[in-house]
């Protein structure tokens, strides 16, 4: 596809996940891109791009270094530097930026800011109630009943919701929210009705009322096989989502897509990025889980493989306000990533391991390993997060993808490393 974005660019892209791994991958294929920097990357990243140490939840380090490297495109990664008003520095500077504004990126940062626009706009979703005091929470919960889900409001890292299935759960779900001395926001919890069915994820695409659809995914939260455990940022994932049919699609946005691109326009909050919208999928019917204000992790990677040099294009175009004259071309494939993560994850893990094996994988437009916790000591790949790699693979058929995903992953030899063995289980049945 055309896009306005000029030849011989200087990018820089913020974050040091595989999902920002996965997008740089995606971006440096494009001849737009003459220089890519990534901002503060990892040891994989470090192999295909130019690395800065920047601090990138501080707006005056970001917008100093943008400068400095006479950067024409930023590609905002995780929702931290979002909900830090980088992308509005950036953008009051005269970048073209990635990535919605502070305001924008409420609607991941604020589950009560989300719940008021699904109200404000008539968006299906689960019924709720705000709450910022621990005794009328507590009578709420005893009310409604089991199950049910409490969230804290504001950022988390994916460990400030507990769908409890009993009541003493819920009861101390609020318990540890109000004890937690966290900020003093003006709602503390939202407490919402349980909804039932299949999980999926949609992005999109966004600059005011213009939009593109840029595919489907569904990811595996729990840590364990069988979708068992505490839940993790996402131990794999795979794109397309078959639940996800074009007829459900189609009323996603007519009811949840378009209406919220209104309401935050109404708001004098216009949204600007990829809105990924968490949907939950019953006899046909979507309702909206949550929102978050960038891609997903790890169902970028997926997307980024089926996507390719493109994305660069689309990017731009979504920063332009260019949308409407693009389209996307998917091969009609698959795609699949596993995760790798240090055992203990999502709980304590020991950093320092020595990871075997991952310069020896093949890299293609059909598998790559990308990195996310990784570090390179005395020429050794170490372990330094929780989740280090995701092996990701296209395929003509999910199965097919599976398989090469999960060669990949078997050949490491990483002793203090774990991975699912059933990622995409729920697509194969
Ligand atoms: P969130 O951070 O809001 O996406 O919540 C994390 C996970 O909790 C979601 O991906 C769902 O699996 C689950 N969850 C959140 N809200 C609900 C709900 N109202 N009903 C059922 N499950 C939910
Ligand atoms: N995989 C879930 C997320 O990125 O929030």
């Amino acid at each position: 596809m055309e896009s306005k974005g000029s030849l011989n660019m200087n990018i820089l892209i913020l974050g040091s996940g595989a999902r920002e791994h996965a997008i740089a991958w995606a971006v440096k294929q494009n001849p737009k891109c003459s220089r890519l920097l990534v901002a503060p990357g990892n040891a994989g990243i470090a192999d295909i791009a130019e690395i800065s140490k920047t601090n990138i939840e501080n707006c005056d380090e970001v917008v100093d270094l943008a400068k400095r490297e006479k950067i024409d495109f930023v590609i905002i990664g995780p929702e931290a530097p979002l909900a830090a008003g980088v992308s509005d520095a950036l953008k009051n500077n005269g970048f073209l930026v990635f990535g919605p504004t502070q305001a924008a990126a409420n609607l991941e940062v604020s589950k009560s800011f989300m719940k008021e626009i699904c109200t404000s706009a008539n968006i299906p979703t689960a019924k709720y109630a705000n709450f910022n005091d621990l005794v009328s929470a507590k009578k709420y919960i005893a009310e409604q009943g089991a199950p049910i889900v409490i969230k804290a409001d504001g950022l988390a890292a994916g460990k400030g919701v507990t769908v409890a299935m009993d009541l003493p759960t819920a009861y101390q779900a609020l318990e540890d929210i109000f004890s937690s001395g966290s900020k003093n926001l003006e709602t503390k919890v939202v407490i919402e009705e349980f909804m039932e069915g299949e999980e999926a994820s949609f992005f999109v695409l966004c600059n005011g009322q213009k939009l593109l659809p840029i595919g489907t995914a569904q990811d595996h939260k729990r840590v364990g096989d069988g979708d068992t455990g505490p839940n993790t940022g996402g131990m794999g994932a795979y794109s397309p989502a078959p639940i996800l049919t074009e007829k459900i699609e189609d009323s996603v946005i007519e009811e949840i897509i378009k209406p919220t691109l209104h309401e935050m326009e109404r708001r004098g909050a216009p949204y600007q990025g990829v809105l990924y919208a968490g949907l939950m999928i019953k006899d046909e019917k979507a309702r909206l889980v949550e929102y978050n204000a960038r891609f997903g992790d790890p169902e970028c990677q997926p997307l980024m493989m089926r996507l390719g040099a493109q994305v660069l294009d689309l990017l731009i175009a979504t920063s332009n306000g260019d949308l409407d004259e693009c389209h996307i071309s998917w091969a009609d494939d698959h795609a699949l990533c596993v995760v790798m993560a240090s055992i203990g994850y999502p709980g304590k893990i020991k950093k320092g391991s020595i990871i075997k094996g991952v310069r020896n994988l093949s890299s293609s437009s059909s598998q790559m390993c990308f990195h996310a916790g990784t570090t390179k000591e005395a020429n050794n790949l170490v372990a330094n997060s929780g989740r280090v790699l995701s092996f990701t693979a296209r395929g003509k058929t999910l199965a097919e993808a599976q398989s090469v995903a999960y060669e990949m992953a078997k050949s490491i030899d990483w002793k203090e490393g774990f991975y699912r063995t059933d990622i995409g289980w729920r697509a194969l049945l």
